[in-house]
């Protein structure tokens, strides 16, 4: 089993995330992992701190010479504006964030609850997700993450190969796949920046290359859907979670939803195995399962709850009415938040492939993974 624990404060010294369960006898491409948390902290609309930190893994345990050894795995980023000593309690709470919640929940401050609720620990989220994409690559699974919509800007995902659309996802300011939807994109951020407000969108992740049978059917906690939409909702500001059609599913009757069986046996040495569907509504998973078509999972951010215009609070010590606090913020984070989407998908998706083929090693799983496909190819 392959299992993830993090740890940290937003201004603390470091997050951490120890990952258990990863298989030995795989490289690791830390400059790739890099490549990821500077995706995270990009994008446009983020407030100053994203200037001052240029985020780094640190790799602490469990490689060695490059290689996985099999024991678990330390991922540190580093915060080089540590500074949680110095700062002061917040005394008036944020509306969209755990700051009352927390303070009463613990019976304690506002700060200690806000340092760790904060997206920063998502830094090593995707550290540890980056990983998992790398270990997905070595059996053909890609791992592919972009903004959809944002607020009521619907795109129009360009169409092609992989590398065509990374590069275009990679020159948006926005992580979109549609050139033309992000000029307005930008001057509705703009807008919303000028008039202290902030901003969401919606998220989608596609998987390609997977097999036939990740996750079950047989138990409510191994299905894949279900760990999704865990993982998923788990992301700071996620809101909603679908796969396939998901809440456009209940909208259309049966006839226009399930996906036809058919076969191409052209097609047998595909992840496939010759299965075709002409539709893939169902996101590429049924009854908890792959079905060896593409994963597809969409994500809804709220928009960013410090707001410079801040909304009503009150004061914790008089209860009287007061602004809600305002510490520098991001007028949105939709950009960086589909990095994280696209990790913590690639983390899930790798734990149910552990799951069915082993973690041991990379050779074995390698066995076992040809060896599935060979029986599966003639069942
Ligand atoms: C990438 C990213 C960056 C974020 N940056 C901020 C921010 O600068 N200011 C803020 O108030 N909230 C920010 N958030 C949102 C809060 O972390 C989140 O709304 C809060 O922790 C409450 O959790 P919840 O929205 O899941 O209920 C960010 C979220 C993400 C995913």
């Amino acid at each position: 089993m392959l299992r993830m624990l993090t740890a940290g404060e937003s201004h603390g010294k470091s997050l951490l995330a120890i990952l258990d369960g990863f298989p030995a006898g795989m490289k690791v491409d830390t400059d790739a992992i890099n490549v990821e948390l500077k995706r995270r902290q990009g994008g446009y609309g983020r407030g100053g701190r994203m200037k001052l930190e240029v985020d780094e893994v640190d790799i602490q345990s469990g490689i060695w010479q490059g290689v996985t050894l099999g024991s678990p795995i330390t991922l540190a980023v580093i915060n080089r504006d540590y500074k949680l000593e110095r700062l002061k309690d917040v005394e008036r709470p944020r509306p969209g964030h755990g700051d009352l919640s927390g303070a009463m929940k613990y019976l304690g401050s506002v700060r200690a609850i806000l340092e760790r609720a904060s997206a920063r620990e998502t830094a090593v989220r995707v550290a540890a997700g980056a990983l998992a994409q790398q270990l997905l690559s070595l059996f053909g699974i890609s791992v592919f993450g972009y903004v959809l919509e944002l607020e009521k800007i619907k795109t129009t995902p360009s169409v092609g190969t992989y590398s065509e659309l990374k590069a275009i996802r990679d020159a948006s300011p926005m992580y979109t796949l549609d050139p033309v939807a992000d000029k307005e994109i930008v001057a509705r951020v703009d807008q919303a920046t000028q008039d202290g407000d902030t901003l969401g969108g919606i998220i989608e992740v596609r998987v390609d290359g997977l097999p036939f049978g990740l996750g079950s059917h047989a138990q409510w906690d191994r299905k894949l859907d279900g760990l999704l939409a865990q993982a998923v909702m788990s992301i700071q500001a996620i809101k909603g979670v679908e796969i396939g059609l998901g809440f456009e599913a209940a909208r259309r009757p049966g006839s226009m939803v399930h996906d036809p069986i058919h076969f191409d046996a052209s097609r047998k040495f595909e992840p496939s195995l010759g299965y075709t569907r002409p539709t893939n509504n169902a996101g590429g998973l049924e009854a908890g399962m792959t079905n060896g078509q593409p994963l597809v999972v969409r994500a809804a951010k709220k928009p960013i709850s410090t707001l410079r215009k801040p909304l009503d609070s009150i004061s914790l010590k008089t209860k009287e009415p007061e602004n809600a606090a305002y510490e520098r913020s991001d007028v949105c984070a939709l950009a960086a938040a589909s990095v994280i989407v696209e990790t913590v998908v690639a983390l899930t998706v790798a734990q149910s492939f552990l799951e069915k083929f082993g973690n041991d090693s990379i050779l074995e799983i390698q066995s076992r993974y040809t060896g599935y496909l060979e029986l599966a190819r003639q069942r």
